[in-house]
């Protein structure tokens, strides 16, 4: 199984980048994790979804030939930051590449709440009509605390965390699977 991550932070010593990462390496034998970058994308602009640059038409190739999208998102200001909404905006237009696309969701904070304001304007945006993605049911992951979870390399040492983890994973490829027989 083919999966992009889509992290909504751009910054270099990222929480959520390397959670991405750690879920790249930790279950690299389930599936291909593939992190997509959204710091090259331009602002979403109508006069140009007809004719957008190289970066747009990349990562939307991207994203439509993936089997599944894993968003892992910081909370800004109790939603979602601009750069990942930009990407999702930019997604939902001319060819709507997240129409029906297996999709879960993660995030971390150094909070105490875990994103959980951020995951449910996630949530509602990813269930806009031109979004239209379909979301794994409950699995939230709610990584609070961050910085006493995981070391500086993104490795996670909180072992709750970690069992939790395992758990979504599987529950998330058992859910894939059976999208995947109820479509044939
Ligand atoms: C502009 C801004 C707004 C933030 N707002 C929130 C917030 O509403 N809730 C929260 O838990 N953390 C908030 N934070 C803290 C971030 O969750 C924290 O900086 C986190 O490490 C960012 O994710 P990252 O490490 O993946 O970049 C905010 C940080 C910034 C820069």
């Amino acid at each position: 199984m083919k999966v992009v991550a889509i992290v909504g932070s751009i910054r270099k010593e990222s929480y959520n980048l390397k959670l991405a990462k750690y879920i790249q390496e930790r279950y690299k034998d389930r599936f291909d994790l593939e992190i997509l970058s959204v710091r090259e994308l331009p602002h979403y602009d109508q006069d140009i979804e007809m004719n957008p640059s190289e970066a747009v038409t990349a990562f939307k190739g991207k994203v439509a030939a993936a089997d599944a999208v894993l968003w892992i998102t910081p909370e800004y200001n109790y939603s979602i930051p601009g750069v990942l909404k930009n990407a999702i905006d930019w997604l939902s237009r001319v060819e709507k590449v997240l129409i029906g696309k297996p999709s879960w969701i993660m995030g971390a904070t150094m909070g105490t709440l875990g994103t959980v304001r951020a995951q449910q304007h996630l949530r509602d945006i990813l269930f806009c009509p031109g979004v239209g993605a379909s979301l794994l049911p409950g699995n939230e992951v709610y990584i609070g605390a961050v910085h006493e979870k995981m070391d500086e390399a993104g490795k996670i040492t909180h072992e709750p965390t970690v069992k939790f983890l395992d758990l979504v994973v599987d529950n998330f490829i058992k859910w894939f699977e059976q999208q995947q027989s109820l479509s044939k």
